[in-house]
């Protein structure tokens, strides 16, 4: 008997040894940053919370996701640590890499990229910058990012390249598209906040309405205004937002924007690529399906299938409560409000095409009315219809879309009519723009005062 017992203990002090080793050593590590962190009274809520998640009772230590390279260039010293605060998509990849691949192909990555290099970033940010000097901007001068700091850049991210965190201009910052020092795309914790990390958070509308809010973009008020939030709001606190595989009808009655856009259903798998479900592009000027996978930086979207095929995984998570007529035909519902609208849209920028074609507007932009006019048109009325339309927001769709929008018609119209009768005061390049007449009461100003000290 002894001699079989012998071996058998002999192999579990081995077994024991092996498996309690390498957490041993991670676990002394982890105590140094937690010491501190806690006991010491060092910002002792982020230990609580990390105390709180998923990561500290699977053994996801400070340092999983802290700890740096020497050479990396938001490295830094700590204690005897070299560490980093900036934790990116590509730090968490080591463990969730199916996340963080689907997040890359998303829109959501490109949130930095796209506010830098699309039409905006020359124009809007720039103006509303030089606005504060109480000058309008001339092209082709540097951008200055003063206005879009916690502007723009909070939602869609700042440009960390070569960048540490001592550069205020671009740390503090969780916006879902930030470049990373280390060149990955995106911030988790837009989503999921430090240190609980938690899905129950992601899952719930307010954390995407942070964003998706205000006159451009109105998802959150869409859905407060739609059936579904509305079921949301009466009985969402007793839903079970922890569970792994949220089931419809089992742990929720009504979708959040997480059910829709990203949760699973039956034949549709969770996906972190909130493009994939997607048919139109209702963010542009005129409506496009989303067949065109390569965006304007060249880049591709989501995974490159077909917008039908898009369309068809949003229609299969609707039908896990609704037939599919009901699902089919609202579609068709939401679909002539876009075309509705893409035709509205070209007619009013015709009247201001034909205005810069014959001359009677400067070719900077926003500088005059009119081009707020059709900005507004499509950038806040023009998305709140369409996107009202496929949200259940009917009154997004009509008194904040298409009324504001047959309002903006009728004002374009006039002022075109305005700038022609005048000859294009104030818009045509060669009479005096806003700038000259600054400089000219300016100088006026100079010599005031000269004269003024001569007595
Ligand atoms: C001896 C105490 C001590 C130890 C050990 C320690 N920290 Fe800190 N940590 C601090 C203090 C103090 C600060 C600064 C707080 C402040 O700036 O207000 C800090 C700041 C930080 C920051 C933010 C830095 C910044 O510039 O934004 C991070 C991230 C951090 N610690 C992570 C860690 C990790 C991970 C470990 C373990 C590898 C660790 N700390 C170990 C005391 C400690
Ligand atoms: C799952 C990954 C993860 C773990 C584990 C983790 N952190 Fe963090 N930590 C983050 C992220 C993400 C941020 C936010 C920075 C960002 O957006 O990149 C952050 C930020 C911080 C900050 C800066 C907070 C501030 O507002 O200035 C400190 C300090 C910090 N962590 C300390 C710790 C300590 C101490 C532990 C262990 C108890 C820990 N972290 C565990 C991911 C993690
Ligand atoms: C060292 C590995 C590791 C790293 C690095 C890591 N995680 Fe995790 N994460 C885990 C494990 C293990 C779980 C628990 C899985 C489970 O319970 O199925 C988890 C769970 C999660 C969950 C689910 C929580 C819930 O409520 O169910 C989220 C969200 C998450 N991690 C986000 C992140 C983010 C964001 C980062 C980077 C900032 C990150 N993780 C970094 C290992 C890691
Ligand atoms: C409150 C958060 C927030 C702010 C502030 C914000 N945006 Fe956005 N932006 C969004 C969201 C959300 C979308 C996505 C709209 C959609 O797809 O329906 C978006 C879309 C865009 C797009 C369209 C990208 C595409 O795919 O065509 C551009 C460009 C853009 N924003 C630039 C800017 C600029 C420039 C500023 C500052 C002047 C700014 N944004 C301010 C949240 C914001
Ligand atoms: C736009 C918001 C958003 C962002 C950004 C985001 N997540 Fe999530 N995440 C969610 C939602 C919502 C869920 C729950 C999905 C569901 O219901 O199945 C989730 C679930 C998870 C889970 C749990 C998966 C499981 O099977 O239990 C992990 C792990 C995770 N996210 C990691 C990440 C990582 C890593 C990143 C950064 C690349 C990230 N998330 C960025 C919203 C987000
Ligand atoms: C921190 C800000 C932020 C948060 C939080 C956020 N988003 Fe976004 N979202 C954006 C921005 C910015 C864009 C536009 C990015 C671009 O076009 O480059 C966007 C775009 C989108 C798009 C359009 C993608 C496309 O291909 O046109 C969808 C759908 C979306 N978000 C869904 C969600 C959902 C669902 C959540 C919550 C689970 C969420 N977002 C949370 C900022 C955010
Ligand atoms: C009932 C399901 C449902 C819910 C809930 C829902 N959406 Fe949507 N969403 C849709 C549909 C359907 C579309 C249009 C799909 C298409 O293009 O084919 C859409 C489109 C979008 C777009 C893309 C607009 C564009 O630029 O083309 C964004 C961004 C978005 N939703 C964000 C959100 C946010 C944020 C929430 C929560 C506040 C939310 N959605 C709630 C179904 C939903
Ligand atoms: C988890 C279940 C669920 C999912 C998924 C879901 N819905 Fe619903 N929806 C409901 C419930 C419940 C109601 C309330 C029905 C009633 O009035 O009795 C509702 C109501 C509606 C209404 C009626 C709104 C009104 O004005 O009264 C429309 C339209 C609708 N849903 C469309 C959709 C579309 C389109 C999708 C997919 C993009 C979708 N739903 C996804 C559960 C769901």
């Amino acid at each position: 008997m002894k001699k079989i017992v012998v071996p058998i203990v002999l192999m579990w002090i081995v077994l024991l040894a092996l498996s309690v080793l390498p957490a041993a050593s991670a676990a002394v590590e982890t105590d140094a940053c937690i010491d501190c962190h806690s006991k010491l009274d060092v910002m002792s809520a982020i230990s609580s919370d990390w105390m709180e998640s998923k990561h500290a009772r699977n053994g996801v230590t400070c340092q999983n996701c802290h700890e740096a390279n020497p050479s990396d260039s938001d490295a830094m010293s700590h204690n005897g640590f070299t560490i980093s605060p900036v934790v990116s998509p590509k730090d968490c990849s080591a463990c969730h890499s199916k996340e963080v691949e689907e997040f890359e192909q998303s829109l959501h990555a490109l949130g930095t990229l796209y506010y830098e290099y699309l039409f905006d970033s020359e124009k809007l940010p720039y103006i509303e910058s030089q606005l504060e000097g109480g000058y309008i901007a001339v092209e082709g001068q540097d951008i200055t990012h003063a206005a879009t700091i916690r502007g723009c850049q909070a939602c869609h991210g700042t440009n960390m390249t070569g960048k540490s965190t001592s550069d205020s201009s671009v740390w503090p910052n969780n916006g879902i598209g930030r470049i990373n020092p280390d060149g990955s795309m995106g911030s988790c914790s837009a989503c999921h906040t430090r240190h609980t990390f938690s899905i129950a958070e992601a899952r719930h509308p307010e954390t995407c309405g942070q964003c998706h809010m205000g006159p451009d973009h109105p998802h959150i008020e869409m859905y407060q205004e739609s059936k579904h939030g509305n079921i949301y709001a009466a009985e969402g606190d007793s839903w079970n937002w922890d569970e792994e595989d949220w089931k419809a009808g089992e742990d929720y009655r009504a979708p959040t924007c997480a059910g829709c856009h990203m949760s699973s259903a039956p034949g549709v798998p969770a996906t972190h690529d909130v493009s994939a479900r997607l048919s139109w592009e209702l963010e542009s000027p005129i409506s496009r399906r989303t067949d065109n996978t390569a965006n304007s930086l060249g880049t591709p979207i989501s995974d490159g299938s077909t917008w039908q095929e898009k369309q068809e995984r949003m229609k299969t998570v609707c039908k896990q409560c609704h037939s599919s007529t009901w699902v089919n035909n609202y579609y068709e519902q939401a679909d002539i409000v876009v075309e509705l609208y893409n035709g509205q849209y070209e007619e009013g920028k015709s009247v201001v095409d034909a205005l810069y074609d014959d001359g009677l507007l400067t070719k900077t932009a926003f500088d005059e009315p009119i081009e707020f006019k059709i900005y507004e048109m499509w950038h806040h009325e023009g998305r709140r219809a369409r996107m009202g339309a496929f949200m259940m927001a009917p009154d997004y769709v009509q008194w904040h879309g298409f009324y504001e929008m047959l309002k903006d018609k009728v004002e374009i119209e006039e002022m075109a009519e305005q700038i022609r009768n005048s000859g294009g005061e104030g818009g045509n390049s060669t009479t005096p723009g806003f700038g000259a007449v600054l400089a000219a009461v300016g100088i006026l100003g100079v010599l005031f005062v000269m004269g003024r000290r001569r007595d």
